[in-house]
């Protein structure tokens, strides 16, 4: 397991999160990491004064890396922080100067640098180019990085448009630069939320710009709404909710005692918020909205019902981890009795892996693609 990043005349030990659930073939850097500390070390002297603006940093190494400077570190995901904050603390570090921003808040002007590592979704970072037009001027150094692979045409239009005049470097060790020259004087308005009808409902969905299935209704998420069980005077909860579809769709049952939606993604969690908001109002109070890492933060067994169309990837990693991982804290979570029901790919295998974690297993519907499966945590 490589956990040394050591470049320079610094290493540091980095890990995963949480760390003791680190597989041996992962890492936490990449070579983006690797060659956006290389070029500014290369070419500029930073001070503890230096105004540094970070984003989308997985797993905080380049937040050790720089933790001498003024940090603006932002985020959309709440285990990205979470290997941050303890990342730096197997370091040894205690910064005084990071400020940990959520994707959905407003950045400090102004900056010195940005360096960015380029996300997955074109729409989370055509939202933070566009949150960055108001915080750049035209001698903020703005430096991004990626995969070459993912960095495309269209990725550099991004810039174009809302920063100002792009170039990039050659691969290396299969990642690219992105320099970008902002004109400091751009003002585009955001395209996100976007929103759309779930059909045959009246229901407007709002998906901020992180937010999974963010054009249209999922179609797994649409084959399990026609199998949510009766949820009267249960306490529910929607794992991985995203825009808070199935949430939302519970709640029109109208008896429920509670509901908790839980996403790693701080976009998803306010898209349920909003969700809820302007759909259901009247049941707001009946609604909690938790950023976590699955269920690790519930404490006690109540809930009556878990509902989850789970992750296939966690940011760029593709994994049936976080799926299992969801499932045997649902089980925690769980009251006896109670019920954890998914949807899923019918080739993935989860029926033996619920019976496995349960007990026992139960098909309640399947179509072409999908199963739905139910389990029972034993009384
Ligand atoms: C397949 S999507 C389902 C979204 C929504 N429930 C739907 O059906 O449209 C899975 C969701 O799980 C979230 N997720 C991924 N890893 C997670 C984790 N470790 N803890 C909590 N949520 C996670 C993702 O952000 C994503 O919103």
């Amino acid at each position: 397991m490589n956990t040394s990043l050591s470049l320079f005349d610094k290493t540091l030990t980095l890990y995963q999160y949480p760390k003791e659930r680190q597989h041996k073939s992962w890492q936490a850097w990449d070579s983006a990491d690797e060659y956006i500390i290389q070029h500014i070390t290369d070419n500029y002297v930073l001070t503890p004064n230096t105004r540094l603006a970070i984003f989308n940093d997985e797993f905080g190494a380049l937040g050790c890396w720089f933790k001498d400077q003024s940090i603006q570190w932002v985020s959309d995901s709440f285990i990205a922080q979470k290997a941050f904050e303890q990342n730096l603390a197997l370091n040894g570090f205690s910064p005084q100067s990071i400020n940990y921003i959520r994707s959905i808040e407003t950045l400090t002007a102004p900056v010195d640098f940005v360096l960015l590592k380029v996300p997955k979704a074109n729409a989370l970072l055509e939202q933070q180019l566009i949150d960055l037009q108001k915080i750049v001027t035209n001698n903020t150094i703005v430096l991004a990085a990626g995969k070459a692979q993912a960095i495309h045409k269209s990725t550099l239009a991004l810039f174009e448009k809302y920063l100002g005049p792009t170039t990039t470097s050659l691969a290396k060790k299969k990642s690219r630069l992105i320099f970008c020259t902002p004109t400091g004087d751009r003002d585009h308005p955001s395209p996100y939320p976007t929103v759309w009808k779930q059909e045959q409902t009246n229901y407007t969905i709002h998906n901020l710009a992180n937010v999974f299935s963010r054009q249209q209704l999922d179609i797994g998420a649409r084959f399990f709404l026609q199998h949510i069980p009766s949820c009267h005077n249960l306490d529910v909860i929607d794992l991985g909710c995203g825009n808070g579809v199935i949430g939302l769709n519970v709640l029109a049952q109208g008896d429920i005692n509670s509901l908790e939606f839980v996403d790693e993604s701080t976009m998803a969690i306010e898209s349920a918020r909003l969700n809820v908001q302007r759909n259901m109002p009247e049941q707001e109070q009946l609604c909690t909205f938790t950023a976590g890492n699955c269920l690790a933060h519930i404490k006690q067994a109540k809930a009556g019902l878990v509902l989850c169309n789970p992750p296939f990837h966690q940011q760029n990693t593709i994994t049936e981890h976080i799926a299992k991982q969801m499932f045997s804290d649902a089980k925690r979570a769980l009251r006896p009795r109670g019920e954890l029901r998914i949807v899923c790919n019918r080739h993935l295998g989860y029926f033996n892996v619920l019976k496995k974690h349960f007990g026992n297993c139960r098909v309640v519907a399947s179509n072409k693609k999908f199963s739905i499966l139910s389990a029972i945590k034993k009384g």
